[in-house]
């Protein structure tokens, strides 16, 4: 498979560490093998997300320099405002510092104890946001995005008869939360025809429908491919959006941007409500936490982001890497998603038990061989003790997600990454299985340190 050309060539450049086996040895001993203690000065290649880490264009940067910092009504917030009608149609919006600002506040407003949110899957952030008020999260996922091997081709739609179960039951959801695309399931996208049947049933039931839009122009592409080749991404988008009453957007990742976020509404009512919540908590609406150069350089990276030769460079890139490591066999999640290829380690490594965390050992081991740092998505991010028997209950899936940052990474980065995978890949007796020595009460994965076995 051929690697999409850059749609763009490169103004300046940032060095990247180049470091010794024994210098990452004694990085991974400081970090207690939890690649989120690592210092980024000892990190080659930077997969931990794809949030906040992309390159801004010349356009941006020079969108900085207009920057009005007034307090209130600045000229960048007007600008953002109208990037926002343009392009996603809200009648009422604010910018938020980043993704779970909106969420806190928007579920501060809409969720009181006992209440049930049903989603196909949240983000963590998102889980713990609503988990934080008292109420439920409901996954109603498609069965296939537990199948790292099924190719369905919009694995993050929702299970419609089961999102219907759930609307007729008691207590009925305040509020469905689509994430689009969706990240917790490998960053698989959301189908126009799934998000219209998901609008019917809301409307049928009486119930809002949100959409956790990070990745919306990602997922616009997967839908020109697979189901709307005759629209333009910018229709989808308007049509995307057209079809709820509100979303919430971490703007560090299809914003383009290095810090910023998004909530949107239709509802007058409700946006009264937020606005008062935001000049308590994050910041006067018209700016939300941001300056007013970020909120210009947003307004500039949103308009980037659905630039078709963008996207088309942007999934290609991820589908690049994806395919070298399925022509050596290495197990991923199929057909990869937008932001991240995702290992699948119950394949990598199938003999190991899931006590000694594998999913860690590849993170780790991808950084002691090649300096990679990537994260672990399974039993050190997920997996629950029952409160009863006190037994480890483990999630469905077992990954390791490699993100990939936009507009950062070259092809020869990629065919790097790809080597170490598949090296590691023939040689797991080179992996060392590990245990957890400290751990914070929940999110532990950001914070635990582990030791070596
Ligand atoms: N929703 C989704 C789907 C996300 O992926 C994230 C963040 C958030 C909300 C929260 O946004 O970080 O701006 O507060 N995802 C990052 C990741 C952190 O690595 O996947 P935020």
């Amino acid at each position: 498979m051929s690697y999409p050309f850059e749609p763009f060539k490169i103004k300046t450049v940032e060095p990247i560490p180049v470091t010794t086996r024994e210098e990452r040895e004694r990085y991974l001993q400081e970090a207690g093998f939890n690649v989120f203690n690592l210092p980024s000065r000892a990190v080659t290649i930077d997969l931990l997300t794809d949030s906040g880490t992309g390159a801004m264009s010349d356009a941006q940067w020079a969108a900085l320099m207009r920057g009005d910092e007034a307090y209130a009504g600045a000229r960048s917030y007007e600008r953002l405002a109208q990037v926002q009608r343009d392009l996603f149609g809200f009648p009422y919006f604010t910018p938020t510092h980043q993704g779970r600002a909106a969420e806190r506040v928007l579920f501060e407003i809409l969720l009181e104890p006992g209440d049930v949110v049903a989603t196909n899957q949240p983000f963590d952030t998102t889980h713990a946001n609503i988990v934080a008020r008292g109420a439920e999260v409901l996954e109603l996922v498609i069965e296939e995005a537990y199948d790292p091997t099924s190719h369905h081709p919009f694995k993050g739609n929702v299970d419609l008869a089961r999102l219907e179960e759930a609307l007729q039951g008691i207590p009925k959801p305040k509020l469905v939360l689509i994430t689009i695309t969706n990240n917790t399931g490998g960053g698989q996208p959301v189908s126009l025809e799934n998000l219209r049947a998901v609008r019917a049933l809301c409307d049928k039931y009486g119930v809002p429908l949100f959409l956790d839009a990070a990745r919306h122009a990602e997922n616009a592409y997967f839908i020109k491919e697979r189901e709307a080749p005759h629209m333009s991404i910018r229709d989808i988008v308007r049509e995307t959006f057209a079809l709820a009453d509100g979303m919430l957007m971490s703007a560090k990742k299809d914003g383009l941007v290095n810090i910023g976020g998004l909530l949107c509404v239709r509802d007058k009512a409700l946006y009264d409500r937020i606005a008062q919540n935001m000049v308590r908590t994050e910041g006067f609406p018209t700016y939300g936490g941001l300056a007013g150069r970020d909120m210009e350089a947003l307004a500039q990276g949103l308009l980037e982001a659905v630039d078709e030769a963008y996207l088309r460079y942007r999934v290609g890139q991820v589908r690049y890497l994806a395919q070298r490591l399925l022509d050596a066999g290495v197990p991923i999640i199929e057909p990869p998603g937008g932001h991240a290829v995702y290992l699948d380690v119950l394949r990598f490594l199938p003999d190991w038990p899931r006590e000694h965390l594998p999913g860690q050992a590849i993170a780790v081991g991808l950084y002691r061989e090649g300096g990679i740092r990537a994260v672990e998505l399974g039993t050190v991010a997920f997996a629950k003790k029952d409160p009863e028997t006190g037994a480890w209950i483990y999630p469905r899936m077992e990954l390791v997600r490699l993100a990939i940052p936009r507009r950062v990474y070259t092809q020869a980065h990629l065919d790097y990454v790809a080597d170490v995978i598949i090296d590691l890949y023939r040689h797991p007796e080179r992996l060392r299985p590990l245990r957890i020595v400290e751990e914070p009460p929940f999110l532990r994965h950001f914070l635990a340190r582990f030791a070596e076995m």
